[in-house]
């Protein structure tokens, strides 16, 4: 099969959500921290009538409606999560449920499993398995989903949900140059979960900031390594129309596009000249490990890149900045968000993707644009994502009401015998819906 790629995508976000700006005030912080100093807009959460499970079973069956795909087309069904139901009995399960009432019990494929990383696993897994001889003809199905919660405290602003399904198969208009990564994996305690009743993580901020820019540098230098012994010509972001990061808040994907930049200026990129060139001059020579703390030339590069950023970046921020950190399903709204605001504009485009999970795993990636005959087409995604809709039909909540939530669904976590408290207005239609978890802990779910 040729150009093996993502075919079909929908994202989906809870309705209910929380103004960065009036969580400022609630939280004391001072003004513009959130807003600015982190660079988000809305926080999106999911109450007790959503979690994990259903928000994935909300998008794959939004999917598979929206493309007229048959359950019986999908031969393999990989999820990315770190949102952890039950430490057993994968997300995949649950979903087999839209599966196998049409008879369709012959999916491969679990879920995977890395802080925000699991969702590029299994949008790999599912590539490799079209590319290879286990192939069997039928589409490949990725769901990268999550709901990322923090104790109260300086990481709370940084959370979100959501969920992104991507369907997955040749002659694709968004083909995945497989041939173009760089992949850099360590172990580090940057932000991990290792306390099991509990949903949030332990997190070291200022240490998951600089492994990110770190793990981000690694695979810029191998993927342009890769694409240079390849093509025999130097690769620089001259060779790329668009950068789509992991946002767990846009002020980083900010600072890793300076960082970008500042890459191409050590590797000599010609179209970085005049005043660019000046500007980072004084730092060309500054040891490597300096210049993740040097605030100087954190402010240099971003300033420098502003006018890059403004058409490379900025497309693809829309969810990201309205919905928080979905953690796997980040990267992939940021897609989403490219598709929305530029489908038109895209034929023939590059567009690099950044995908970093915590402890960590890490992977840069490319993707090519190309506009297809059929229902599978850049701009047939554009419309079936629907992300101006989903934008306005937000519920905005007040942040004591956030903060109560989040109470509640502490004691949710892990809990049994209970029923959901939360409104059902607040869930827009269609969307499935934790109905009960019954005393054996088995979860139960209804549609709107
Ligand atoms: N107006 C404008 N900007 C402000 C204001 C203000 N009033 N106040 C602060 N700022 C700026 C700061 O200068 C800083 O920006 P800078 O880094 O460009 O200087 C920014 O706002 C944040 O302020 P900090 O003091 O650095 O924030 P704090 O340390 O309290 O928390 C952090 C930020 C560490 C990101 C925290 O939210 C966190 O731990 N989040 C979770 C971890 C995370 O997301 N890590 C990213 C990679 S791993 C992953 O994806 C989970």
């Amino acid at each position: 099969p040729k150009n093996v790629g993502i075919l079909a995508m929908d994202v989906y976000f809870p309705a209910t959500s929380v103004l960065q700006d009036a969580l400022e005030d609630f939280d004391g912080a001072s003004k513009g921290k959130y807003t600015i100093g982190l660079g988000q807009d809305r926080l999106a959460f999911c109450s007790d009538l959503e979690d994990v499970i259903s928000m994935s079973l909300t998008v794959v069956q939004s999917l598979l409606q929206k493309y007229n795909v048959e359950p019986s087309q999908v031969g393999r069904l990989e999820v990315g999560s770190e949102t952890v139901v039950d430490k057993s009995k994968s997300i995949k399960t649950w979903i087999m449920q839209l599966f196998e009432k049409a008879g369709n019990t012959d999916i491969e494929g679990v879920d995977s499993t890395n802080a925000c990383y699991g969702g590029t696993a299994a949008l790999l897994n599912c590539v490799n398995w079209v590319e290879s001889s286990a192939w069997d003809g039928r589409y490949g199905l990725v769901v990268a989903a999550d709901s990322a919660v923090y104790a109260e405290g300086a990481a709370r602003p940084t959370g979100g949900a959501g969920a992104v399904a991507m369907l997955i198969g040749p002659n694709a208009p968004l083909v995945m140059e497989r041939k173009f990564t760089g992949t850099h994996m360590s172990h580090v305690y940057d932000f991990y979960k290792p306390k099991l009743a509990s949903e949030y993580p332990v997190v070291d901020g200022k240490l998951s900031q600089t492994c990110y820019l770190k793990a981000l540098d690694l695979c810029y230098g191998r993927l342009c390594e890769k694409f240079e012994k390849l093509e025999g010509k130097p690769f620089s972001l001259s060779e790329v129309d668009f950068v789509v990061c992991h946002s767990p808040y846009n002020k980083l994907v900010q600072k890793s596009f300076g960082r970008l930049i500042y890459n191409d200026f050590i590797r000599q990129a010609s179209y970085l000249e005049g005043s660019i060139s000046a500007n980072l001059e004084p730092y060309r020579c500054l040891p490597l490990e300096e210049s993740y703390s040097n605030r100087d030339l954190e402010k240099v590069s971003q300033q420098v890149a502003k006018p890059f950023y403004a058409t490379k970046v900025e497309p693809a921020t829309l969810i990201p900045k309205q919905v928080g950190n979905m953690y796997c399903a980040s990267l992939y709204g940021g897609l989403a968000s490219l598709l929305h605001q530029k489908a038109g504009d895209l034929h023939g485009k590059r567009a690099l993707m950044f995908s970093y999970g915590s402890g960590l795993a890490s992977t840069l990636f490319s993707i090519q644009f190309q506009e297809c005959e059929g229902h599978f087409t850049l701009s047939n995604i554009s419309s079936a994502l629907d992300v101006a809709r989903k934008i306005q039909e937000f519920i905005t909540v007040s942040p004591e009401e956030f903060d109560k939530t989040m109470q509640i669904m502490e004691t949710r976590y892990g809990a049994n015998d209970f029923k959901p408290v939360a409104k059902l207005s607040n869930i827009r239609p269609g969307t499935f819906f934790l109905t009960g978890v019954d005393a054996l802990y088995r979860r139960s779910y209804d549609v709107k």
